[in-house]
């Protein structure tokens, strides 16, 4: 799995990040710098900055950040090994992988991917050609799916014969049995697990098929649908059926659909709406959200009206919070699927989607359509059942706007519902670890100045810097970084992540400040911290010879300062101040 530290390295040095960039935005070059528009967030005006010869770049505007092998990460979906695969390739890099153990649990995933692209392959050309799935295709053209939905969704059919495809692909038994396409008999032959079912092949986000959804013929015995089970190369909780066939739409249109079943989301597809995925037949987990939110910050779910009004409330508010989405509601008609709605009225469908409402909306309305709203008792019930929903909402503000929508459609004093919604109900509502991603914000001042210039010309700005001229943890921790390191590539890698990522920021900024400008003003700075350290030490001294000493020393360093400050003699103080604060002992942290 891991590969060798020094090709990663090769692989990045080979890797022009202007030109790898380039290939998804159009750069300009600014100066020393490269900007064009964030390819991760919609901005009109270019805040995202590539400094080409640091291999490093970063957003003013959404702080994406990283390098050659984070962008790529980041813009194509790819996890670390899969980027770095990708940029060697591109570099005409061969790469070396490490650890016997891990290339060992590799070759098995890898035989078990194998085997189940062969399944895919040997029951998609069954349903397209074998005489007896003559029923499957009449059953799939029932419902609408032509050859041309076949091949695009690669379905198969699975015949009614017990070893057909186990003689057919001879896979040794474990491959067999661990990628779920079979099980060992009594007598421990091979035997199929699909038999006499149309079958949906599941693919992961990166487009390798890794098990099957099989659905009955309508007459057949069994359940409706019957899944591979979970393997090594199968986790159901990390799969959104679809996915990988839209991610560039879910992108484009930064809205993902979610829906019930494999059927909804060719549906959807066919409808024009390239953009559904599904579960398959399991419950939507933090994981699946995760990935989505990686692609799209809006998520409609395209959920039957009753599965959707009773789908765990909160922990749609938890992840919308944690993972600032927003989850919204698409109104289906009652008892109509998406699959049926595409084939009936693919208009409607698409305007569900477009007028799908936040998911507290949805609840609040559900609630009130229910009531009647033409008595007023009727409005007191409907009130008080659209309460219950807007109460378990954690934001009071969001909560406040329903409430006062609930008064005006119940005819109600709004006061007298919000004195009935209490306390926010803390503790009910399920948190989720993880975090906004907010801002950082960098007091501009010398301290940044300087850093910049260190990264832009270490050799003339280095010798004016020492620990005592950065005041907070944060600038002095990115000093110390820059300085220990020989790179900023290096420094990235060896200091604590918010010193990292300002480190980022400053990469990409060009300074035109001058090195003894900024070095005068970061020791004035510093001096008059000093100053005012020195004097709250005179104030408490207790014996005269102390007071005294500390008197001269304030009356030299207030000269200094003066002198700072006029030019003829402004270098000469500075570097006297310099030596002076680079004397002190460590008081202040
Ligand atoms: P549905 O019963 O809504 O099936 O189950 P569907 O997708 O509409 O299928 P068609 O249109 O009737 O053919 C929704 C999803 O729940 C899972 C499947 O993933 C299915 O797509 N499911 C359903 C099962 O896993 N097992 C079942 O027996 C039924
Ligand atoms: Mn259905």
């Amino acid at each position: 799995m891991a590969i060798v530290d020094e090709d990663i390295a090769r692989v990045r040095q080979a890797s022009d990040i202007v030109a790898v960039i380039g290939e998804h935005v159009s750069l300009r070059r600014v100066g020393m710098r490269w900007q064009g528009l964030c390819p991760f967030h919609a901005e009109k005006t270019p805040s995202f900055s590539v400094n080409q010869a640091e291999g490093l770049y970063y957003c003013f505007g959404c702080q994406a950040r990283g390098d050659v092998i984070t962008f790529v990460r980041e813009v194509e979906h790819l996890d670390f090994v899969a980027a770095v695969e990708k940029l060697a390739g591109r570099a005409g890099i061969s790469l070396r992988y490490t650890d016997e153990g891990e290339s060992e649990g590799r070759r098995r995933k890898a035989a078990l991917l194998d085997a189940v692209a062969k399944a895919v392959d040997w029951y998609h050309e069954r349903l397209l050609r074998a005489p007896d799935a003559a029923k499957a295709r009449g059953y799939l053209r029932s419902r609408g799916l032509d050859g041309d939905d076949v091949r695009r969704f690669r379905l198969g059919w699975a015949p009614d014969g017990w070893d057909e495809l186990a003689r057919a692909l001879r896979l040794p038994d474990e491959v067999f049995v661990e990628s779920g396409l079979g099980f060992l008999n009594r007598r421990n032959r091979q035997t199929d697990a699909f038999r006499g079912r149309v079958l949906f092949p599941i693919f992961d986000p990166q487009g390798r098929p890794v098990g099957f959804g099989g659905r009955i013929l309508p007459g057949g015995e069994g359940p409706k649908y019957k899944n591979s089970p979970e393997s090594a190369v199968y986790a159901k909780s990390k799969v959104l059926y679809g996915l990988h066939w839209v991610k560039s739409e879910i992108v484009a249109a930064d809205e993902a659909i979610v829906c019930e079943g494999y059927t909804d989301v060719i549906g959807f597809a066919k409808a024009g709406l390239p953009r559904a995925v599904a579960t398959c037949g399991t419950a939507l987990t933090e994981d699946h959200v995760r990935l989505l939110r990686s692609f799209a910050r809006r998520v409609v779910l395209a959920f039957d009206a009753d599965a959707a009004g009773q789908s765990a409330a909160d922990r749609f508010y938890a992840w919308e919070r944690a993972h600032d989405l927003d989850v919204a509601v698409a109104a289906l008609p009652a008892g109509v699927d998406p699959a049926e709605l595409a084939m009936s009225d693919p208009a409607a469908l698409r305007s569900a989607v477009e007028t799908a409402v936040p998911f507290l909306g949805f609840r609040v309305n559900r609630a009130l359509a229910a009531g009647d709203l033409s008595t007023a008792e009727g409005r007191a019930r409907a009130a008080e059942a659209a309460m219950a929903v807007i109460a378990e909402h954690p934001n009071e503000l969001v909560r406040d706007q329903y409430v006062m929508e609930v008064a005006s459609r119940c005819r109600v004093d709004p006061e007298r519902l919000r004195a009935g919604l209490g306390a926010p109900r803390r503790g009910k509502v399920v948190r989720v670890a993880g975090s906004h991603t907010t801002s950082p914000v960098w007091r501009e001042g010398p301290e940044l100045e300087a850093l910049r210039l260190l990264i832009q010309h270490p050799d003339g700005m280095a010798p004016w810097l020492h620990e005592s001229l950065f005041g907070d943890d944060l600038t002095l921790a990115a000093y110390r970084a820059l300085r220990d390191a020989g790179s900023v590539r290096e420094a990235l890698e060896h200091t604590d992540p918010g010193a990292a990522e300002l480190l980022q920021r400053l990469a990409v900024e060009e300074s035109e400040a001058e090195v003894h400008d900024v070095a005068a003003r970061l020791v004035e700075a510093s001096s008059a911290r000093a100053l005012v350290d020195l004097q709250a030490r005179a104030r408490a001294a207790v014996d005269e010879e102390a007071f005294a000493a500390l008197s001269r020393e304030i009356a030299w360093l207030k000269l200094r300062i003066e002198e700072l400050r006029e030019a003829p003699s402004r270098v000469e103080a500075a570097e006297q101040l310099l030596a002076w604060l680079t004397d002190q002992p460590e008081e202040h942290e």
